[in-house]
């Protein structure tokens, strides 16, 4: 189950993906929101990442113009690690390296078509497993409880 959530500056992308996983037959969770209406990105990213850290969903995909407010307010969510990217190359490593729980992209930033081919390469790339990469996730996620 992957969690989705936008605001109004990545619904338009939003609803691509999710045409996109519909066509993949992949099971998602729409946090909205569900128009083009202006709203706030952290109601929808704190549900988005809740969502993903409580284990409902494996992995979350948030949409607002640029990606980088919705990801700050998702990263505040203990357990999460949002990555904000635009290119292939980031996408990949923030699942190979980071092991990225969300990816955050901006509507106003990447045009449907390309945001559709990260949210692939997201959903499709594991977490390498390496020791190195796992401690220095360890020492990531081990900040927020100083
Ligand atoms: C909304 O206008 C815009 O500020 C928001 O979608 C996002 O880009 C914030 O980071």
């Amino acid at each position: 189950m992957i969690a989705v959530g936008c605001d109004h500056g990545g619904f338009e992308l939003k609803l691509a993906v999710l045409k996109y996983l519909e066509e993949k037959g992949i099971e998602y969770k729409d946090f909205g929101t569900y128009s083009a209406d202006s709203v706030d990105y952290p109601v929808f990213a704190e549900k988005t990442a809740n969502a993903v850290v409580s284990g409902e969903c494996e992995l979350g995909l948030l949409f607002c113009g640029t990606g980088i407010g919705i990801s700050m307010a998702a990263n505040k969510v203990k357990g999460v690690r949002a990555a904000c990217c635009s290119d292939k190359f980031s996408v990949e490593m923030t699942r190979l390296h980071n092991n990225a729980n969300i990816l955050c992209l901006g509507g106003r930033v990447v045009s449907n078509e390309k945001g559709v081919e990260l949210v692939d390469i997201f959903l499709n790339t594991p977490f390498s497993g390496d020791e190195r990469h796992q401690k220095r996730i360890d020492m990531v996620m081990a900040i927020e409880n100083r």
